[in-house]
């Protein structure tokens, strides 16, 4: 949600258009609008527009200065409009925020009663006026003073007439400084918008500061001494963040399915033992997350329960802290997020750990909140994934989970279980580049509704299968456990509707096969997503059939969540809709 970047160069060089290449790295964080201000330590200009980033280049040629900040922008708080876009200014200042000012409006009246005029909806521009209002010549303390009254979350860069330094602050939202190979120094929300101009970078801790000139970074902590900072290695680089030859990051990321296990299979061997320490006196696991990452919590559940007998409950993080949960120093926490950075899950995380639980992070960002709060984390490799609709760290997910449970089970097992996943990565590429999934596609392209069931482990990857058509198509979809159709869902079954019924696991097969009939004798449009061969054909020319390739029942997710995200990816070109920027969606949510 909301990217941001900066850039400070030596004098007369160009921070707009660098800053504008960086955006545009992040416009997966949002695409409502953007924006960038640059001072060449003078005067400070802003060129802000609705839409996506691309807006911004006819106005490039006018922002001429060494130190610019932009922004790319997903509305929460006032419309996507040219006034709401950022940067905000405040007279000298300008500003560009991610996060959310919770008390925006009792600060935006009491400054309004103060006589400050607003020029937009949001709750971000009452920061530029209270730094307007607070800065004498001291970036540092002004911002230090205006962050004192804000509360909620933060990732803050200022720039000021009359300043060579960027200032920039953090509280909940990520922030990480680069130190260029180029002369130049850089801030930003995340590193793709840093790859290939920095190395090493540090990840600014909550409460931090930062200035920023060409030529020095200073952090500070929140009582403003100065602090050493912690360099680490930047490992986005552009060549991975390109298309690679596909039409979309969609498209291009379900084709590295194979890789992402591969990889989170090979980094899980250095987490290994801390892992199992962390399990030790555990009597009870929770797996929360949200959307996708809880879609991949319902399939680790059953691992843990069969692999290692562990009872496990699954909540969505949302969910999850405004329940009571019952949590305590043998209860496991495990925390699933491809951004490590969801509001939602790094609450719950926190929550966790206050009550005296161990928290296992799952996530795909290794300087993230949630790694920085998490007991042990446990890695899943998938490289960068731009497209809003996560695929690839998914299927990344699932396998961590897989070994984690492979992990802590019975050691006669064990062997067996972890012998298999070395599969996965083969069988994946065998549906990505054979599957035939056009004339489901079509159906679904053009239906009303399409509804998704499975039962077991085939109805965890039905929930997947239905927010993942949601996301990049918009049509209307359900995932449910298909024990259920008859108790509902059947109502809306009808020509214009289209049934998939997952089946890959034999011994259930009887069962699901009776949802197909239901939903034929009901006239209602079928498909049939199977490895089972006699299921097949028991349907041939009843039903749209999907093979795929025959595989342990425990495997089955990872082949058929990367069959129904591709039929998804198929669906929504189909219907000439973007699926790598779904329209009001961002790909990290950083507020709850
Ligand atoms: C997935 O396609 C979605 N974009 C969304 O549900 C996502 O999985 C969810 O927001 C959680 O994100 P996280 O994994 O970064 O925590």
């Amino acid at each position: 949600m909301c990217g941001i970047m900066g850039c400070v160069g030596p004098a007369s060089s160009d921070a707009a258009n660098t800053v504008y290449k960086g955006l545009k790295k992040l416009e997966y964080r949002g695409y409502d609008s953007a924006g960038i201000a640059v001072t060449d330590g003078n005067a400070v200009n802003v060129v802000k527009k609705k839409g996506a980033v691309e807006k911004l280049l006819p106005s490039l040629a006018g922002l001429n200065g060494n130190i610019a900040i932009g922004h790319t922008r997903w509305a929460t708080h006032g419309k996507p409009s040219d006034a709401n876009a950022h940067p905000h200014r405040s007279g000298g200042v300008c500003i560009v925020h991610n996060g959310i000012i919770e008390n925006y409006a009792e600060l935006r009246e009491e400054l309004s009663s103060l006589g400050e005029t607003f020029y937009s909806e949001t709750d971000s521009e009452v920061v530029a006026v209270l730094f307007r209002r607070n800065y004498r010549g001291d970036l540092l303390r002004a911002l230090a003073e205006t962050v004192k009254l804000l509360k909620g979350s933060y990732a803050l860069m200022v720039i000021c007439a009359g300043e060579q330094k960027i200032a920039a602050a953090k509280y909940k939202s990520p922030l990480i400084i680069g130190y260029g190979d180029d002369g130049k120094n850089y801030c930003a929300s995340d590193e793709p918008a840093l790859a290939d101009k920095c190395k090493i970078m540090t990840v600014l801790g909550d409460g931090c500061f930062a200035l920023i000139s060409a030529d020095n970074v200073e952090i500070y902590d929140g009582g403003l001494r100065p602090v050493t900072a912690k360099k680490v290695p930047l490992t986005a680089v552009s060549a991975e963040l390109s298309l690679n030859g596909c039409s979309h990051y969609m498209l291009k990321e379900l084709r590295e399915v194979p890789v992402s296990v591969k990889n989170t299979v090979s980094a899980f061997s250095g987490v290994e033992s801390k892992l199992k320490e962390a399990f030790k006196n555990v009597s009870r696991v929770i797996i929360t997350g949200c959307g996708t990452a809880y879609h991949a919590g319902l399939i680790g559940k059953r691992y843990l329960e069969r692999f290692a007998g562990i009872p496990t409950e699954v909540q969505t993080a949302g969910e999850f802290r405004y329940t009571e949960p019952l949590i305590n120093e043998n209860t496991l926490v495990l925390a699933i997020s491809q951004s490590g950075e969801t509001a939602d899950t790094v609450e719950a995380a926190r929550l966790s750990l206050a009550k005296g639980a161990k928290v296992v992070a799952v996530t795909n960002s290794a300087y993230s909140e949630l790694t920085r709060l998490a007991t042990v984390t446990v890695p899943v490799a998938a490289g960068p994934e731009i497209c809003v609709a996560a695929t690839k760290s998914y299927t990344g997910q699932i396998a961590a989970l897989y070994l984690i449970a492979a992990t802590i089970c019975d050691e006669s097992v064990k062997t067996n279980i972890l012998g298999n996943i070395n599969c996965v990565p083969e069988l994946c590429k065998q549906v990505i580049e054979n599957i035939n999934i056009n004339t489901l596609a079509h159906m679904c392209a053009k239906s009303r509704g399409v509804y998704f069931m499975g039962r077991d482990l085939d109805y965890a990857v039905a929930r997947e299968a239905s927010l993942k058509l949601k996301e990049v198509s918009y049509i209307p979809s359900e995932g449910y456990a298909a024990g259920e159709l008859k108790h509902g869902t059947l109502a809306l079954i009808d020509r214009k509707t289209v049934s998939v019924v997952l089946i890959t696991d034999k011994e259930l097969a009887e069962k699901s096969a009776n949802a197909v009939e239901q939903v034929l004798a009901r006239k209602g449009k079928a498909a049939v997503i199977t490895c089972v061969k006699e299921v097949a054909e028991n349907f041939e020319g009843r039903a749209e059939i999907v093979l795929l390739p025959k595989c342990d029942k425990f495997l089955a997710p990872f082949i058929a969540s990367s069959a129904v995200q591709y039929l998804a990816y198929r669906t929504a070109v189909l219907r000439r809709k973007n699926p790598d920027k779904p329209r009001n969606l961002a790909k990290s949510v950083t507020v709850e």
